[in-house]
């Protein structure tokens, strides 16, 4: 089939005025194969020379998928790689280049040389579907004015092979008219372009538009192609020892320069000829809509239909690379580690410089670093926070810093304040003390709220609660003021803490902690006489009662003053401080600390004691003795015996009343309460009223002493429950 064509370029040849440059294509239809399974992969060869040899190319039997096969020739150095040859069934060829010169003289043919070469294979890309091949050049050369050298070469391609779109044939020479002309499988299809060349004008460099060089597509389908050069008309201009050329080649590989027409210029710069790409594809197949070919064997892998010609080929899918032709031939792209062996691949596989690059199966991920936004794959790592934002956050806790230091230093100056109060308060005097406990400012701050608020007195505010699973009052004094005697003070808490009387209120322990000392006392049920007495419920309370209220805290109170080495006086003894337990039996409170707040006190002239009770004595001397408790006393005694409170708004009339019934001799009959007013307890009420009025005297020394008193009214009592 190829000798027609040679043999009517040859008959052109010898009247020479025209190129003409001619695709000739040879019908493919003819190529089938039997449908024949991969095998025994393992084991081939894939390599010949530098060039690789994947499947479905391969060297040996059993290596290849038919029309697939290729043979390395080891008697090149290094070894050249090229198609089969065959066996080919008649008719069909292996891709072959078959080469003719023919060398004329003075018009006579003197020569013709023919050859039949496998084509050579410069390197194969699976994923493209193409094989790198190379083609030879044809020429037309005057090697002087009477020797011409002309070669003419063809390609074939047969099997799942078709001549590349992506070729592009080009026509270079020298003042010629020049035509390409290409032909369509089967169809004898021609196609030309005109080459022109003036002495004034030689053509530009890299422009292939018809001065000099002039260049046609390649279409589809084509599965052999011929270049014949045929010059038709001599041109005076024509250089001798110069070549017109033509060549199919692959598009953008050639760029027309205007010294490749003098001499053999080109020829010498490309001695192995020009790279010529052929499609392969899977001809023998079709690909499913799901794509799913065939020959696609492995996971990862799927197939796309080609552009030239029947069939299809195969891919790996996204993020996957390799082999698609055999079994886990498609194998996962670790992106991450190309990006750092290849540097040039980090624009294709972007990870922003904040991220860090993670493979995944057919991908990759780069999530950004902690403390930055954003995704450094699709985009780039942000700060989380800007700068203006940071600096925000940085103040912000800057200032957080800082205010948690003032707040430590002033902890700090709280802890010190508070020690200085213990300190001050007599701490380490009262710590020396077993009988008192001292509790920390914490330990009572449960108990300083104003539901557990029960009382206020003139010594200042007193909360109930429970300590050390016992109930307790807490005495919060108000007054402000330092306390000056702060020994006198401690030493007075400590002797009452040692005191453990049953009329006294026993003081269980203090907190020294603060300003003020807190103390803390026993609680009493049935609250202060003053409640009992003139409380809104008048609680019934017969002259046993009051009586044995009466002596038992004088009894409290004797002992008190009784204690030698440090007499305690109480100046402020009045109803609202006798407290009674559950049984009434009275306890005097607040003793020692009203005396010694009454002493703070005198240093500002104003007296802190109940006026209605203060003793007169008192009131002009400013001296506090233990006569002043017993004129308070009295007072006490007439409350009870009257049940009316005791005032100094109304100038003391209560005491006045009876001191002038006293005086008259008349009685204080219609003085004494009337639940206890019975005839024959008259007698006692007068005594009772006689012991009050001594107490009662303006002149200190003849008040009789608290024990007397105590003494006296002890004996009413047993007198009367005789
Ligand atoms: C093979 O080696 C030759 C020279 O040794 C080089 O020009 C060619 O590009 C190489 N081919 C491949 C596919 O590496
Ligand atoms: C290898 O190439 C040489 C030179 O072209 C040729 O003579 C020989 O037959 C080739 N060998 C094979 C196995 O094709
Ligand atoms: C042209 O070249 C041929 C071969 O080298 C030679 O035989 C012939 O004499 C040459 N003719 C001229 C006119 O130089
Ligand atoms: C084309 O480029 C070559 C060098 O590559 C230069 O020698 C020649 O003069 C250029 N031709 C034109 C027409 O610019
Ligand atoms: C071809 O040559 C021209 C002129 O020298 C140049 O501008 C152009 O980039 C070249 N093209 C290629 C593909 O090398
Ligand atoms: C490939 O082409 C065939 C025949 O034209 C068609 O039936 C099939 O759907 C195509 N496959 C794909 C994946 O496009």
């Amino acid at each position: 089939m190829l000798i027609p064509s040679w043999t009517e370029m040859s008959l052109r040849r010898r009247v020479p005025v025209l190129i003409i440059l001619s695709l000739m294509l040879a019908a493919g239809a003819s190529c089938s194969y039997e449908q024949e399974a991969p095998i025994g992969l393992p084991g081939c060869l894939d390599k010949c020379g530098n060039i690789s040899v994947p499947f479905p190319f391969g060297m040996n039997r059993g290596c290849f998928r038919l029309g697939f096969e290729v043979e390395c020739n080891h008697t090149f150095q290094p070894p050249r790689l090229f198609f089969a040859k065959g066996p080919w069934s008649p008719g069909n060829y292996g891709p072959t280049q078959e080469t003719r010169d023919w060398y004329t003289l003075a018009g006579q043919e003197i020569q013709e040389i023919e050859q039949f070469l496998p084509l050579e294979i410069l390197g194969i890309s699976l994923s493209e579907g193409l094989v790198r091949t190379h083609g030879d050049i044809s020429l037309d050369c005057s090697i002087n004015e009477t020797f011409i050298w002309v070669r003419g070469q063809q390609t074939y391609l047969s099997g799942p092979y078709l001549l590349s779109t992506r070729n592009v044939a080009t026509a270079i020479g020298w003042s010629f008219d020049a035509k390409l002309t290409q032909s369509l499988r089967g169809s004898g299809y021609m196609k030309s372009c005109s080459v022109r060349l003036e002495a004034s004008n030689m053509g530009r460099n890299g422009s292939c538009s018809g001065e000099g060089c002039c260049e046609v597509t390649v279409k589809e389908n084509l599965n052999s192609v011929s270049v014949f050069l045929v010059q038709t008309s001599p041109y005076p201009g024509i250089e001798p020892n110069s070549c017109s050329y033509g060549m199919v080649a692959e598009r953008g590989w050639y760029n027309f320069s205007t010294p490749d027409f003098h001499g053999f210029a080109l020829l010498h710069k490309y001695p192995r000829g020009v790279p010529l790409l052929a499609d392969f594809a899977i001809r023998d197949d079709l690909c499913p809509p799901q794509g799913q070919g065939h020959a696609c064997v492995s996971s990862n892998s799927f197939c796309v239909n080609v552009t030239n010609g029947p069939g299809y080929i195969c891919k790996c899918h996204h993020g996957y690379d390799g082999n698609p032709y055999i079994s886990n031939g498609c194998q996962d792209i670790d992106e991450c580690a190309l990006r750092i062996k290849h540097p040039e691949l980090q624009d294709i596989y972007p990870c922003s410089s904040g991220g860090i690059c993670k493979n995944t199966p057919g991908g990759y991920d780069c999530p950004c670093k902690s403390g930055l936004r954003g995704d450094g794959k699709s985009g780039t790592c942000t700060e989380k926070f800007p700068l203006p934002a940071k600096i925000a956050v940085g103040s912000i806790l800057g200032l957080l810093v800082a205010a948690f230091f003032v707040f430590l230093v002033l902890l700090q100056k709280e802890r010190r304040k508070m020690e200085d109060f213990f300190v001050k308060n007599g701490g380490p005097t009262l710590e020396k003390a077993k009988m008192i406990k001292i509790y920390k400012k914490e330990d009572l701050k449960p108990i300083l709220k104003s539901n557990n608020f029960i009382g206020k007195g003139g010594f200042g505010e007193v909360y109930k609660g429970f300590l050390d699973n016992q109930l307790v009052a807490v005495k919060k004094p108000i007054f402000s003021g330092n306390v000056t005697d702060v020994e006198q003070f401690a030493n007075e808490v400590i002797i009452q803490s040692q005191v453990i009387h049953k009329n006294i209120v026993r003081l269980i322990g203090c907190c020294l902690e603060v300003d003020i000392p807190m103390l803390v006392y026993e609680f009493l049920s049935k609250g202060s006489l003053d409640d009992i007495l003139h409380g809104s419920s008048q609680v019934p309370l017969d002259l046993n009662a009051r009586l044995n209220i009466a002596a038992e805290s004088a009894e409290g109170l004797a002992y008190m003053h009784s204690k030698t080495s440090n007499i305690i006086l109480h100046g402020d003894v009045k109803p609202a401080n006798i407290l009674l337990d559950d049984n009434f039996v009275p306890k005097i409170s607040d003793f020692g600390i009203s005396r010694l707040i009454a002493v703070e006190k005198q240093h500002t002239n104003s007296v802190i004691g109940d006026m209605s009770y203060m003793d007169p004595v008192y009131l002009q001397t400013g001296l506090l003795t233990d006569k002043s408790d017993v004129y308070c006393f009295g007072v006490v005694l007439l409350e009870l015996i009257s049940r009316k409170k005791a005032r100094h708004s109304d100038n003391n009339s209560l005491v006045k009343a009876f001191l002038d019934a006293h005086k008259t001799q008349k009685g204080a009959t219609e003085l004494f309460d009337k639940e206890i007013l019975e005839p024959k307890d008259l007698e006692f009420l007068n005594k009772i009223l006689d012991i009050a009025v001594e107490c009662l005297d303006l002149d200190v020394d003849k008040r009789p002493e608290m024990t007397e008193v105590a003494e006296r009214l002890l004996m009413l009592k047993r007198s009367r429950n005789k």
